[in-house]
């Protein structure tokens, strides 16, 4: 029986798909941590198809000390892991070993326009005050890059910080005009997904600034490798003012270093920003910071732990890697292969 016209389901062409990536350029920090890699866990754990990437193309967009890299590489899977992600659930591999990375991401190279890389204002705070001819060609291709890890998948979800959002809109720019310039209805329109109380996790130095691996004051940042009392005395540090907690979060509006703590004590706690303020209005800092402190400890010391576990087998990590590649170039594969038929490139067996 032919069902009735408002039963009729539209068969949705992309299924729903995560990926994200995270550059191995340092050690990752809380804000990764807050930012991303709790989100990408969660993400899993909704049974969603989550496909995880250590970004090392993109890393080396500024120059990188190979060994480095390597234990960089490393210690970000170990991170991952360590935070809950699944290598059998989850697809984790570093982006290198698919080329398919760099296939598309070349074809991509040939959809976006200069005048949209010319406005990413991620090239343009990454070369302020320094000699912007002298950055590689690789910094400013990097959002075309990032288009393709995710297009390559079809992946239609991108959990990220707040400071990708223009990069996902690119990202959309390129899926649609692709489908525009050939007439197809080929990649979809990713959904970037910027949630939480910890999509921007600002400096412990300064509230105005973003927590930043690549910050040179290790004080402004909490690293996943640093140690219970590491973590309690760059907290102990941290940049506050004289006031107490206010009752409301509107109240912390003018108070960048105040509302970053608490911030972080929300996402830490996965208490609302409300019921934090409920909890602490009034305490001074003296009061708040030992609380928040226990809190990260408590929370990031089981990760460091794993991940220090996981560090002293690294032959491990790399098989992982390995495994997580194969299974994502087998996603990757037949999306580029369509990809370059769609373009007009002759291929070995196609027709
Ligand atoms: P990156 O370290 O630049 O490779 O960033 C990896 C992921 O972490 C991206 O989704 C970023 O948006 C996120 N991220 C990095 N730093 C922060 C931060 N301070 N606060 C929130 N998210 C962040
Ligand atoms: N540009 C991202 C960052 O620095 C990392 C990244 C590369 C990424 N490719 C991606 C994030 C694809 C999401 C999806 O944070």
């Amino acid at each position: 029986m032919t069902p009735a016209p408002s039963a009729v389901q539209t068969p949705k062409p992309f299924k729903p798909r995560i990926f994200s990536g995270i550059q191995p350029s340092g050690g990752l920090t809380l804000g990764n941590y807050l930012g991303a890699l709790k989100r990408f866990v969660e993400k899993q754990d909704e049974g969603i198809e989550t496909i995880y990437c250590l970004v090392d193309m993109h890393a080396i967009t500024v120059w990188q000390d190979p060994e480095k890299l390597r234990q960089q590489t490393r210690e970000g899977a170990a991170a991952f892991i360590a935070a809950g992600i699944d290598p059998a659930r989850s697809i984790l591999f570093n982006q290198s070993q698919v080329s398919a990375h760099a296939e598309l991401g070349w074809i991509f190279n040939c959809v976006a326009r200069l005048g949209w890389m010319n406005r990413m204002t991620q090239f343009k705070d990454k070369t302020a005050g320094k000699n912007a001819e002298a950055a590689s060609l690789g910094l400013y291709a990097y959002p075309s890059l990032m288009a393709a890890d995710i297009l390559t998948y079809h992946a239609t979800m991108v959990p990220v910080g707040d400071d990708q959002k223009q990069h996902l809109e690119l990202c959309r720019d390129i899926a649609i005009k692709f489908n525009n310039d050939y007439g197809v209805d080929f990649f979809p329109v990713v959904e970037p997904l910027i949630e939480g109380a910890a999509t921007r996790v600002m400096s412990l130095r300064d509230g105005t600034k973003k927590m930043s691996k690549s910050d040179p004051s290790d004080q402004s940042r909490i690293n996943l490798t640093d140690s219970a009392d590491q973590i309690a005395a760059k907290i102990r540090k941290a940049k506050t003012d004289p006031e107490p907690l206010p009752d409301t979060a509107e109240a912390l509006k003018d108070r960048p270093e105040a509302k970053n703590l608490v911030n972080i004590y929300s996402a830490l706690s996965g208490q609302t920003v409300a019921a934090v303020l409920v909890e602490f209005a009034g305490a001074q800092f003296g009061t708040f910071k030992p609380r928040l402190a226990d809190l990260a400890v408590a929370k990031l010391g089981p990760i460091t732990d794993a991940m220090n576990r996981l560090m002293t087998d690294p032959a491990e990590i790399d098989r992982t890697l390995g495994k997580g590649a194969a299974r994502a170039e087998a996603l990757a594969r037949p999306i580029l292969n369509k990809t370059k038929d769609i373009v007009g490139m002759i291929r070995s067996g196609s027709e």
